[in-house]
C-alpha cells in the first residue's frame, strides 16, 4: 500500500497553488525592486500580480503627486485589455478630497466593498466605462507609515466578494510597493548626488587642466626668454673677454701693474659670467625642450679619454692623482657624445675642485644592458642633508664669497638633466671628510626625445 501511495501524484489544492503563486509573485517583485530603477516598471509587476492572485477583472496603483494634492494613476492591469479605457487613454490624476480613493489614502487602512455604487461618499471622477460592483483597496505606506498611494482591484472573475485572504495578499503587495517607492527615491537621490559629484569633479579637473596649461605656457615662455637672452648676452661678453685678453697681452701697448691687475679682474669675471650664461642657456634650453640631442654610434673609451685629456692640466696643477679604469666599457654605444663629454667634464672638475689633495678616479663599465660611469674622489665630501639639494639650480654647499672655488651652482642640475635627456640617471653618494662618488648610468642606446 505504501508503495502505491508513493506513486500517487499529489494534486495541489487551490489554496496551496495560490500560496505558491503568491510566493512567486513576491519573489518577482523583490527582484524587480532590486533590478529596476524605474518605479513604473515595479508598479506594473505588482499590479499584475495583485490582479492575478485575487482573480480580479482590473487592478490599479495610484501614487501621490509630488505636491501631495492628487493621486496619479501609476500602473493598470486588466483581465480584458479592452477595459483599459481612461480619460486620455493613459494616466490620470484624481484630486485628493472626497471619494473612496481619497478615503483609502487618508484612512490608511484596507477597504473592501461588495456594492461600490452604494458607497455613500462616492466621487464622480473618474467615471469607469465598465460598471464596478465589488472593490478592494489598500493604502501604500512608506517606511514611516505615511500614505503614499494605494493598490485597488475590482470584481472577481466569479462575481464573489473579496475575501480576508485577498486582503492579506494585497497588504503584502502594498508593502512591497512602499519599499519600491522608497528604493526609487533613494536611487534618485544617489544618482543626483553622483551626477552632482561628477559635475564638480569635472569642473575642478577642467580648472586644473587650464591652470596647468597656463603654468606650462608661462614656464615655457620663461625658458624661451632666458634662452634668447643668454644668447644675446654672449655676443658682447665674448667681445669684452676678447679685448681684455688682448689688452692683457699688451697687444695695444705696455700696462702698469694697476692696469694689469684691473684687467685680470675684468677677464676673470667676464669668463665667470660667460660660464654662468652658458649654463643658464643650457638649463633653459633643456627646460624649453629646445636642447637638441644628436644620437650617433660612438666608442665610450674614446669619449672618456678626450675628457681625461682636457682635465689633465687641472689635475697636474692641483697635484691630484688621476686614475682611470675604462677596461669594462661597452665597445660601442648609441648616444650623444657631446652631452656625455659635458657631464663627465663637469663631474671630474667638481671632484678636483672639492678635493684638496688625493685621488680622483674614473671608472667605466658595462653593467647588464647599461653603461655605468663613476667618478669618485677623496675630497671634502657632502653632508647627507646637502646630497639631494646639490642637484637644485644654484645650490652650493659653501656659497660664501670667500670660497676658494668659483662656479655657478648649475653644473650638477645640468648634468642630471642631460643624463635624463639621454634616458639615463645621475646619482651621488658621499661620506663627509672621506669623499664622494657620482655615478652616471646610461642606456646602451639612447633615443632622441621628440620635441614639439
Ligand atoms: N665631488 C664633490 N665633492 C664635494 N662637494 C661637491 C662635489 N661636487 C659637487 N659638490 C657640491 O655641490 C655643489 C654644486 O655643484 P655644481 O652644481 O657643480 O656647482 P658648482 O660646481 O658651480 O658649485 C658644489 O658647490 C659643491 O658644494
Ligand atoms: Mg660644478
Amino acid at each position: 500500500m505504501a508503495h502505491m501511495r508513493d506513486n500517487q501524484i499529489q494534486m495541489p489544492d487551490a489554496s496551496e497553488k495560490r500560496y505558491q503563486l503568491h510566493t512567486e509573485s513576491l519573489n518577482a517583485i523583490a527582484m524587480a525592486i532590486t533590478a529596476e530603477s524605474d518605479l513604473e516598471k515595479v508598479f506594473q509587476v505588482i499590479v499584475d500580480a495583485a490582479r492575478t492572485l485575487v482573480n480580479a477583472n482590473a487592478a490599479i496603483i495610484y501614487h501621490v503627486s509630488d505636491d501631495l494634492t492628487s493621486l496619479k494613476s501609476a500602473a493598470f492591469s486588466y483581465q480584458d485589455p479592452s477595459d483599459h479605457r481612461h480619460p486620455g487613454n493613459g494616466h490620470f490624476m484624481i484630486p485628493l478630497g472626497h471619494g473612496l480613493i481619497s478615503d483609502i489614502y487618508f484612512g490608511g487602512v484596507p477597504v473592501r466593498l461588495s456594492d461600490y455604487p452604494a458607497y455613500p461618499r462616492r466621487a464622480k471622477i473618474p467615471t469607469p466605462h465598465v460598471a464596478i460592483s465589488k472593490l478592494i483597496g489598500v493604502p501604500l505606506l512608506d517606511r514611516s507609515g505615511r500614505s503614499i498611494g494605494l493598490l485597488m482591484a475590482s470584481d472577481k472573475g466569479d462575481g464573489s466578494d473579496f475575501t480576508d485572504e485577498d486582503e492579506k495578499i494585497f497588504l503584502s503587495l502594498a508593502r512591497q510597493g512602499g519599499i519600491a517607492v522608497e528604493n526609487a527615491r533613494l536611487y534618485r537621490e544617489l544618482m543626483d548626488s553622483k551626477s552632482n559629484l561628477e559635475a564638480q569633479v569635472a569642473a575642478r579637473t577642467a580648472e586644473l587642466e587650464r591652470k596647468n596649461l597656463e603654468l606650462q605656457n608661462a614656464n615655457r615662455l620663461k625658458s624661451e626668454f632666458l634662452a634668447k637672452m643668454s644668447h644675446e648676452l654672449r655676443t658682447p661678453l665674448n667681445s669684452i673677454i676678447g679685448f681684455s685678453d688682448m689688452l692683457l697681452n699688451q697687444f695695444y701697448g705696455p700696462l702698469n701693474d694697476q692696469q694689469q691687475d684691473g684687467l685680470e679682474r675684468v677677464l676673470r669675471n667676464g669668463k665667470h659670467l660667460l660660464a654662468l650664461i652658458n649654463d643658464v642657456l643650457d638649463i633653459s634650453r633643456i627646460e624649453a625642450s629646445k636642447m637638441p640631442v644628436r644620437v650617433e654610434a660612438c666608442v665610450p673609451r674614446d669619449i672618456l679619454m678626450q675628457v681625461l685629456f682636457a682635465v689633465e692640466p687641472l689635475a697636474r696643477k692641483k697635484g691630484h692623482v688621476l686614475i682611470h679604469d675604462l677596461e669594462g666599457s661597452p665597445p660601442m654605444v648609441k648616444s650623444d657624445p657631446t652631452k656625455i663629454r659635458q657631464i663627465i667634464l663637469n663631474l671630474l672638475t667638481n671632484a678636483m675642485n672639492f678635493t684638496d689633495r688625493g685621488e680622483v678616479r674614473l671608472v667605466s663599465r658595462r653593467v647588464a644592458d647599461r653603461w655605468e660611469i663613476s667618478i669618485s674622489d677623496t675630497g671634502i665630501g657632502i653632508a647627507p642633508e646637502d646630497l639631494t639639494r646639490i642637484f637644485e639650480e644654484f645650490y652650493q654647499v659653501d656659497s660664501s664669497t670667500t670660497r676658494k672655488v668659483g662656479g655657478t651652482g648649475l653644473g650638477l642640475p645640468i648634468c642630471l638633466r642631460m643624463a635624463r635627456l639621454l634616458g639615463g640617471q645621475l646619482s651621488a653618494e658621499s661620506t663627509p671628510g672621506e669623499g664622494s662618488v657620482f655615478t652616471v648610468v646610461l642606456p646602451l642606446e639612447s633615443r632622441a626625445p621628440e620635441f614639439d
